[in-house]
């Protein structure tokens, strides 16, 4: 299958790979696994104090679009608030990086990661309340 542009630009210059601490009480981690393939992402955000995402980060074990759906997920992540990162939508990965039908279920992998993401930091400010 061929892949877009945008999607080898991402494969072969992957954006915001690494770890952040887990531990970090600013840090949100999703990890999420893609039943279709077996693929798996984990994604991470470093919320600021004034709820603005400062910084995400990457790991992908998968396909070519899960890796490049990811590495632009955090491109878009950075500088905007958890509302707002709560709001994008695996069709508009999909559509910046022209995924064919076959390769849908991989943005929406990045999708669910970024909710998990997002889920796991607000359980943390949670959890750091008490
Ligand atoms: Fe094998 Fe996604 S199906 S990498
Ligand atoms: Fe499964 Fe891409 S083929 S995440």
């Amino acid at each position: 299958m061929a892949y877009s542009d945008k999607v080898i630009d991402h494969y072969e210059n992957p954006r915001n790979v690494g770890v952040l601490d887990k531990d970090d009480t600013h840090v949100g981690t999703g990890m999420v696994g893609a039943p279709a393939c077996g693929d798996v992402m984990r994604l991470q955000i470093r919320v600021g104090d004034d709820g603005v995402i400062e910084d995400a980060r990457f790991k992908t074990y998968g396909c070519g679009s899960a890796i490049a759906s990811s590495s632009l997920v955090t491109e878009w992540l950075k500088g905007k608030t958890l509302d707002q990162a709560q709001t994008i939508k695996n069709s508009a990965i999909a559509e910046e990086l022209a995924l064919p039908p076959v390769k849908i279920h991989c943005s929406v992998l990045a999708e669910d990661a970024i909710k998990a993401a997002i889920a796991d930091y607000r359980k943390k400010q949670g959890a750091s309340e008490v």
